[in-house]
């Protein structure tokens, strides 16, 4: 399906080469200032061209918002937001007409549908994040009124793993590195793989800050459930940890446990999260890529007549799709929370009172 949240409803359209990629979101509170120039930052972010380890592309990425917002506020219609394809090089992908790529959609979604759209990839590109990023940066602005924050940042690039998350000096370099000291070598080791005509995965760390206690639903939406179901609906991501994530299984509960004072937890293994619910600290989630699958080396194939082929794939590709990727998780984060906090509204009498009730304001 195409459509994504409860409250906070996502839908995405478009393909990559197509004539654009858009989204509708629905549910977004009446009266939120619609920061244009924040939503155009946060798809520059994504943007294709700017970053080392991502593709030669250059889009203009420019959003239209065609509805929803009157004078920068949101009205309680309907956003809708157009970003037009510019830079579709179409011939690059003529040999894919018949070619299935290794590791891409291309094979599985010609089985379901039996038709494709070849170019790019079609609607499989991860083209179609723009719209998820535009989407997310309007999910961002709703939790910004409650004091909460999204950042991301990349742990490390193929086994060159950092020590250090520093979010804020991820935010300008230019593979979101957050290992100052680990930068050089991550960006090395993107450099040398696609000389060798070749490419390489990444883990990503996506930190919310400011999440009130409570968000989340028992038992089939649980926090931890939404963003693993968000995060592993994010091209090329393979795995998805909450807190200490897969280490917790080789954990004794003496060391994993969070033990708290009357100051708060003394650990974070729970990554933000209890039993579903936000427990008010910071959400920690890491998202693991696997190596952009286009790569132009020569690998073996087949093609839609099931006749073995080997493919060399031409056309403009990332290094490291995780590295892109780290902006369109943090866009998903950023609207599972904002969801679940409105989905929550309705979970407590005091909530409910301090809106309709003697506590209106
Ligand atoms: C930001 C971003 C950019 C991507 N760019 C490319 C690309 O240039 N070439 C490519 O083959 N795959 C790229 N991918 C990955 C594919 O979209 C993805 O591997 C494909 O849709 C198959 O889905 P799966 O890997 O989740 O199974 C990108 C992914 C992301 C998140």
């Amino acid at each position: 399906m195409n459509s994504f949240g409860a409250k906070l409803r996502l839908t995405t359209f478009g393909e990559s080469h197509g004539r654009g990629v858009g989204c509708v979101l629905d549910g977004v509170p009446a009266g939120l200032e619609i920061n244009e120039k924040f939503i155009q930052n946060e798809l520059d972010r994504r943007k294709p061209g700017t970053r080392t380890g991502g593709t030669s592309r250059q889009e203009d990425d420019r959003a239209e918002i065609l509805s929803g917002a009157f004078e920068g506020v949101a009205t309680g219609a309907p956003i809708a937001i157009f970003i037009a394809n510019t830079n579709a090089k179409s011939g690059d992908y003529d040999e894919l007409k018949e070619i299935f790529r290794p590791s891409h959609a291309d094979y599985s979604w010609f089985m379901k549908y039996g038709v494709r759209d070849h170019r790019g990839g079609g609607r499989s590109s991860a083209r179609e994040s723009a719209a998820r990023v535009a989407a997310g940066a309007i999910a961002k602005l709703i939790l910004q009124t409650i004091g909460a924050k999204v950042e991301s940042g990349v742990a490390a690039i193929g086994g060159i793993e950092g020590d250090i998350y520093d979010f804020a000096y991820a935010v300008n370099s230019p593979i979101f590195a957050l290992d100052p000291n680990k930068e050089a070598e991550q960006i090395a080791a993107i450099t040398k793989a696609k000389q060798d005509r070749d490419s390489i995965g990444a883990k990503v760390k996506i930190r919310v800050t400011g999440v009130p206690a409570g968000l989340g639903e028992p038992l089939y939406d649980k926090l931890d459930a939404k963003l693993a179901e968000a995060l592993m609906g994010v091209n090329a991501v393979k795995a998805v940890e909450i807190g200490a994530g897969a280490a917790a299984a080789r954990a004794l509960a003496s060391k994993n446990n969070d033990q708290t004072s009357a100051k708060g937890f003394l650990s974070a293994n729970a990554g933000g999260i209890l039993g579903g619910v936000s427990d008010g600290g910071a959400i920690d989630i890491t998202a693991h890529f696997k190596p952009t699958p286009s790569i132009s080396r020569p690998q073996r194939t087949i093609d839609i007549y099931g006749e073995e082929r080997v493919i060399e794939i031409k056309g403009r590709h990332d290094g490291c799709v995780g590295v892109r990727g780290a902006i369109v998780c943090e866009a998903m984060t950023a609207l599972v929370v904002a969801d679940m906090a409105l989905v929550n509204m309705g979970s407590k009498i005091e909530h409910i009172k301090t809106i309709y009730g003697s506590e209106r304001q």
